[in-house]
């Protein structure tokens, strides 16, 4: 079955016009959930990439399978007030409006590569927010990874002209 298909539309949800594409339906399906982590690992199998990065909370759940896959390390990027130690902060913006997301000071060491992986892109603000947090720790991040792509958002654009190339499995209007 195509990837696709596991991939649940509500429409209305969380407003009224949005068409929301639910990545529970592909995470509850065995097949479908291994062949994403699958694709998603495949470019990279061999790459000795130290760490993935994940946002939370959807970023967590994929980003933790990509990282066993790869026999890398995992970064948890959390919204802010979750993470215990010292953290290190961005604002990124939503959309509408802007937030913060964290992580641990000490998640990535200097020049370590990294790839970050989440459910889906959409306008590419929290994957930006994100690549910076990384990049300001020391990082170097050489890919950007997502099941989801909205493309008429814009997303995956914005964060190749930041130089971090993407990589994205299905895409919906
Ligand atoms: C969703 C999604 C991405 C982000 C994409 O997460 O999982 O992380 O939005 O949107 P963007 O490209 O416009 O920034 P959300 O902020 O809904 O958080 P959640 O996973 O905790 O529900
Ligand atoms: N699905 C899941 N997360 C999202 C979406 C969507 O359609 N749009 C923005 N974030």
């Amino acid at each position: 079955m195509p990837l696709r298909a596991a991939i649940r539309t509500i429409p209305d949800y969380p407003k009224k016009g949005i068409l929301f594409r639910d990545i529970t339906t592909l995470l509850g399906d065995a097949k479908a959930f291994r062949k994403a982590v699958d694709e998603l690992v495949q470019p990279w199998a061999g790459a000795k990439i130290e760490k993935v990065a994940g946002m939370e909370a959807r970023g967590f759940i994929l980003g933790g399978a990509v990282a066993h896959q790869l026999s890398a390390g995992f970064v948890p990027i959390r919204k802010k007030g979750k993470l215990p130690h010292q953290t290190v902060s961005i604002s990124y913006a939503l959309e509408y409006g802007v937030d913060e997301m964290e992580m641990h000071v000490d998640a990535v060491a200097q020049g370590e590569k990294v790839i970050l992986v989440d459910d889906l892109i959409a306008t590419g603000g929290t994957a930006e927010g994100a690549i910076r947090l990384l990049q300001k720790m020391g990082a170097n991040v050489v890919a950007a990874c997502f099941v989801i792509d909205l493309p008429d958002l814009g997303g995956a654009k914005k964060i190749e002209a930041l130089g971090v190339p993407v990589r994205t499995l299905v895409a919906f209007e």
